[in-house]
This record gives structure tokens, C-alpha cells and sequence, in this order.
């Protein structure tokens, strides 16, 4: 090679070299979009659900739907695909979740004695646990929908407030989202997060604005639970997916 020509490649050597640099601090203080996820969402069909799957999608995510019954879920959507599984098998939930980034539990069901061990919500944790072990490092993050009923005001837990009657299907239900925290709390290294709404849920509108708590009822000015609105559960969800804020914790949403 002759002096001119080594220069030359010592040259582009050099820009090359420049132009990785730049990358580098590019990424560094450019802020980042969230990637498009794959994301298993169980109770697609439901109130809640159903909600968080359209969120999902407008979001430009990949959302598997699983159901009991697929064909019940009529979402046309090019990123959206039905499967059937029950959230209570782990042979097939090792199957569905394989490969994904999310898998968000939004599920419902009393057992025949309406004890909250045998309700599908604890079931779902543990079958989630179960799939995690046998899939290990490959295991995705899970994210389950919680009761208000766990969160905490002046010190007393809402289920043990008095207002819930044992042995009542609603009892069986919530006392079910304390064993789901107990459950993957047990757990050590697990990914999970419940997202609690804090008062009321019910379908409404999205607003994209509000608060996110801890194990404290979150209220209005007047002290009343505030509520919150399917819509707006649902971003809450997708936003914890994108940016991943509270691994290992419960969360509460509201206004
Ligand atoms: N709605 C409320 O006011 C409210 C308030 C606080 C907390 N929550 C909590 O929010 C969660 C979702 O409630 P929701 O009102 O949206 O429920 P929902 O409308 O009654 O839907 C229940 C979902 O659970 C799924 N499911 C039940 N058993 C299943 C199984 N064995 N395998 C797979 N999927 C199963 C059903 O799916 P398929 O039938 O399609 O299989 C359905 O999509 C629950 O944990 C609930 O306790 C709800």
C-alpha cells in the first residue's frame, strides 16, 4: 500500500471511529421510545381486559389474547392474535407466554365454595409462578390486576375494615388479591407488579392523567377513595410495561 493510500484508510478509520462516538452520545441524551413489546394478555374478553388490549394495540404494541373460549374474542386487528388457554394450566401457559415481553393477568371466577384459594385470581398467580420456574431467565414479566380492598387507610387493610362479609363470594374475591400479593411476594428475583385500582373502576373515558400510590388508599380533597376509569387502568398497565418502575410491587391507581 502506498503513504497516500494508507493515509486515506487512516482517514475513514478515523470518521468511522467519530461516527460511532456520536452514536454513542446520541443514545445517550436522546430519550428513548418504547419499543413495540409482545404482551400475553389473560381475561381479554373481560371489562378490564378488554380495555387493556385496545390500549396495547393503539400503543403500536403485540397482543396475544388468551381465552377460554378465542373465538369470542372478535378484535380485527394485524397485531392482535387469539389463542385458547386457561390461566389455571401451566403446561399451556408455558407454551403461550414463551418468548414474550408481558404477560398481564386481568382474570375472574369464584371456586364452588367461593374460598379465595380456589378463586382463579390466586390460581393465576400460582400457575404464573409455576411457569416462570420451569421457563427461568426466558420468563417474562408478569403484571395482574389487584382489589382495593388490599390497599390500606389509617392503617387498616380495607378487607379487615368490616365491611366485607367472610364467606361471601366478593370476601372470597378480594381476600383471593391478598394471597395473589402473598403468593408472588414469596417469591425472590420474581418480575411481577399488581396494579390496584384505588376506589371505584368502571368504563369511562381516557384521560391519560393520574395518580399513581403505594399500599395507601389514594383519596379526593373531601378523603373519599378516589376512583378511576377502565380507560385510564388500562394506560396505567401499559405505561408499568414500557417503563418498568415497579418490579416486586403493588401499586395503586386513581384520580
Ligand atoms: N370490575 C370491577 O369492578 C373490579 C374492581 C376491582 C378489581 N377488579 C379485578 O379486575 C380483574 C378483572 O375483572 P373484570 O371485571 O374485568 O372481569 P370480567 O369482566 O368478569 O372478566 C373475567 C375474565 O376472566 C377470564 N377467565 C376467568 N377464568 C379463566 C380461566 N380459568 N382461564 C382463562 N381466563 C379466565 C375470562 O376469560 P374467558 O371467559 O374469555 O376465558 C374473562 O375475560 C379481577 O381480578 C377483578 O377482581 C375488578
Amino acid at each position: 500500500m502506498s503513504g497516500h493510500g494508507s493515509f486515506s484508510a487512516l482517514r475513514r478509520l478515523e470518521s468511522f471511529i467519530g461516527a460511532g462516538l456520536l452514536m454513542v452520545v446520541w443514545l445517550a441524551f436522546v430519550p428513548m421510545t418504547a419499543q413495540a413489546a409482545n404482551i400475553v394478555i389473560y381475561g381479554a374478553s373481560g371489562n378490564i381486559g378488554s380495555k387493556i388490549v385496545a390500549e396495547a394495540l393503539n400503543r403500536g404494541h403485540t397482543v396475544i389474547g388468551v381465552s377460554r373460549k378465542p373465538e369470542s374474542l372478535t378484535i380485527r386487528h394485524p397485531h392482535f392474535k387469539a389463542v385458547q388457554g386457561d390461566v389455571t394450566d401451566v403446561d399451556s401457559m408455558v407454551q403461550i407466554i414463551r418468548g414474550a415481553d408481558a404477560v398481564i393477568l386481568s382474570v375472574r371466577g369464584n371456586g364452588a365454595d367461593n374460598s379465595a384459594e380456589e378463586e382463579v385470581d390466586n390460581k393465576a398467580s400460582l400457575t404464573y409462578i409455576a411457569a416462570a420456574g420451569r421457563l427461568g431467565a426466558q420468563a417474562p414479566r408478569v403484571l395482574q390486576v389487584g382489589n382495593q380492598a388490599t390497599l390500606y387507610r389509617n392503617g387498616v387493610q380495607g378487607l379487615k375494615s368490616g365491611k366485607y362479609e367472610e364467606g361471601t363470594a366478593f370476601y372470597g374475591r378480594v381476600k383471593a388479591h391478598q394471597l395473589v400479593l402473598d403468593n408472588y411476594s414469596a417469591v425472590p428475583g420474581l418480575k411481577w407488579t399488581v396494579l390496584s385500582p384505588s376506589g371505584s373502576i368502571a368504563a369511562g373515558q381516557r384521560s391519560g392523567e393520574f395518580r399513581i400510590g403505594g399500599e395507601d388508599v389514594l383519596t379526593d380533597s373531601a378523603g373519599k377513595e378516589s376512583g378511576i376509569s377502565q380507560e385510564d387502568f388500562a394506560v396505567a398497565f401499559i405505561d408499568e410495561v414500557e417503563h418498568p418502575r415497579a418490579i416486586g410491587k403493588r401499586i395503586g391507581i386513581a384520580y
